[in-house]
């Protein structure tokens, strides 16, 4: 039977587990998605358990997406771009790593507002943390053409905008409310605005009727930020799609089947919000 699993530290949380079960039953394959709890200093000794067959691979997350990249024996570029890793897997006896977030996002995107990259021209980021990275690093690569990553500590938003060319700028969080109305697309990278956590205040009255607002929060599925969107005639995009898409790939790696993200998965992670 092929196990896979996530690790990470506190891993109970994790709703990983209910869509890889989902695919499972879906396609009839008898193998099992696993959540094991793995403190970082026991990663290394984790991936021996790999190494040694008794897993096909899984995914990582917090805390140990840093720290597993330099214990693979390969790093797909984009998760070298990314400097993390959340999805593992052996191939030709080595343990090899990639990042699937920018995909996930990419391709819900997609899912919601077809042919999107034809008409954003500008980007507005909010953050400029790992989900920012991986935001980033999607947008440049579909060929936005201005991309404004505003941020609560100015000095990390400016050290991701470093990383890539002209086309991505940093700018105080202050302006973000006057950045809305020349925005093609929005998206929140930060915490803010899910459940216990401060609410995100953007003002949307500048808000340009078919803008794209992407929020990588799920929890509220509906955050006030895609309520205000939609109440102006914006596209509302909601995170759990970002969630779903970056599991495609790892699922494909470890049970040779590639899944698609349906209505009824969909409703089942709902149900679970
Ligand atoms: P992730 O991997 O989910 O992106 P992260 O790397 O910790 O997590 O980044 C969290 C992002 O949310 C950052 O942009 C952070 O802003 P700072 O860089 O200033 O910390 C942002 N964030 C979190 N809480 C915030 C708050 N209360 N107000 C504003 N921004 C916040």
């Amino acid at each position: 039977m092929t196990r896979c699993f996530i690790i990470g530290h506190p891993v109970a949380h994790s709703r990983s587990p209910m869509i890889h079960g989902h695919w499972l039953a879906e396609h009839g394959l008898g193998g099992s998605y696993e959540r094991v709890d793995v403190p970082p200093g026991e990663v290394a000794a984790f991936l021996d358990r790999i190494r040694s067959g008794e897993f096909a691979g899984g995914n990582v997350t917090v805390p140990n997406k840093e720290a597993v990249l330099p214990l693979l024996d390969h790093v797909s570029e984009t998760a070298r771009r990314m400097g993390a890793v959340n999805t593992i897997w052996m191939e030709d006896g080595r343990l090899h790593g990639d990042n699937t977030d920018a995909f996930g996002f990419l391709a819900h995107l997609d899912d919601r507002a077809p042919g999107w990259d034809g008409r954003v021209e500008t980007a507005l980021i909010l953050g400029a943390g790992g989900a920012a990275r991986a935001v980033v690093h999607g947008l440049a690569e579909r060929g936005v053409g201005r991309i404004i990553l505003v941020n609560r500590s100015p000095a990390r938003a400016q050290e991701l905008a470093a990383e890539f060319g002209a086309n991505v700028e940093a700018r105080g969080w202050g302006e973000a409310d006057g950045l809305v109305a020349v925005s093609d697309l929005i998206v929140n990278t930060t915490s803010l605005g899910m459940q216990g956590q401060p609410p995100l205040e953007l003002d949307l009255a500048g808000l340009r009727p078919g803008t794209i607002v992407d929020d990588i929060v799920y929890v509220p599925l509906e955050t006030a930020l895609l309520a205000g969107a939609r109440a102006r005639g914006g596209l509302p995009v909601d995170g759990l799609g970002m969630l779903l898409h970056q599991a495609i790939p790892g699922f494909e790696r470890w049970f040779g089947v590639r899944p698609q993200v349906t209505p009824a998965l969909r409703a089942r992670l709902e149900a679970d919000i």
